[in-house]
């Protein structure tokens, strides 16, 4: 018997990712060009089954038991890319949230937190959010809980992603963050205030459309994000490859260590032509969401 099904799009951190989780803001936009898709039903005596990609097997049914959902048939499908920085994790747990009859964004939020803490072990936030809430999404941690999230309201810019396999999981590039925060916390508190400079900066020229001035925050925030060790050498390539083909800026977005790269430029940009030139052959235009 069917019970439900939900439905939610990905996202892509601009500015502040890892550095959000130590005192920064940080800004993503959603990616609503592609989703995750659940439907549950009724499983009865046979507990909880699975259909879906083999990738997102564990994460499924730990946030399912986490729900008290122990008798159902959830399938999983969608073109979101998983496990690869674009929020597939935040996305599912959204879609299951939805899934279950809440509508309301707010309680969508909170709700998908608890699961996303599943899959990220520490996660700010800001992927649920941003997901929850499909409007892109300045993320203050320091503000009161009820400030925290600030819808901005402009549309994203234009942007594509393109992703390369993660050599490391969220948690793992977290945790391996938080090692280096701990044992430099001079240069490392030096990286937090510049990227807390550059997400202002980076709000203001987006407020006024400055997407020149945004292009090289991205590939400023892309410099720090190589000194906290979660850049891979293919993304270097990517976003060589992406400033070649007329990108404004290239950044790793999400937790690194492989996953995506997000770039600035419009539709016709032909970026997806000089990348999968260059033998990478995953990359679409995820912006001008609304
Ligand atoms: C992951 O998309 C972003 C991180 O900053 C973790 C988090 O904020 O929960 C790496």
């Amino acid at each position: 018997m069917p019970l439900g099904t939900g439905e939610a799009g990905g996202k892509a951190i601009l500015f502040g990712e890892h550095f959000v989780l130590h005192g920064s803001p940080a800004i993503a936009l959603p990616v609503s060009s592609r989703c995750v898709r659940v439907s549950l039903s009724a499983n009865g005596s046979q507990g909880l089954s699975y259909d879906g990609p083999a990738e997102g097997r564990v994460v499924t049914l730990a946030m399912l038991t986490h729900l008290g959902l122990e008798h159902v048939r959830i399938s999983l499908a969608g073109d979101l890319p998983l496990a690869a920085g674009l929020g597939s994790s935040a996305a599912l747990a959204v879609a299951i949230v939805r899934a279950t009859g809440v509508s309301d964004p707010d309680e969508v939020r909170v709700a998908a937190h608890q699961l996303e803490q599943i899959a990220h072990g520490r996660a700010s936030g800001i992927d649920d959010a941003v997901i929850s809430y499909g409007t892109p999404l300045l993320f203050r941690p320091d503000a009161p809980p009820g400030a925290r999230f600030i819808k901005l309201a402009f549309p994203a810019p234009p942007f594509w992603v393109a992703w390369v396999p993660r050599i490391c999981s969220t948690k793992e590039s977290v945790a391996r963050v938080a090692t280096m925060a701990a044992a430099e916390p001079t240069r490392f508190g030096a990286l937090v205030a510049a990227t807390t400079r550059i997400v202002s900066e980076g709000e203001g020229a987006l407020r006024s459309g400055g997407h020149a001035q945004v292009g090289r925050l991205m590939n400023e925030a892309q410099a720090i994000l190589d000194e906290i060790g979660v850049v891979v050498d293919s993304h270097r390539k990517l976003c060589e490859l992406g400033m070649r083909a007329g990108a404004l800026g290239a950044k790793t977005t999400g937790a690194g260590g492989g996953g995506a790269v997000m770039f600035l430029g419009p539709a016709e940009m032909e970026l997806d032509r000089v990348l999968a030139a260059a033998g990478f052959g995953h990359s679409f235009f995820a912006g001008e969401p609304h």
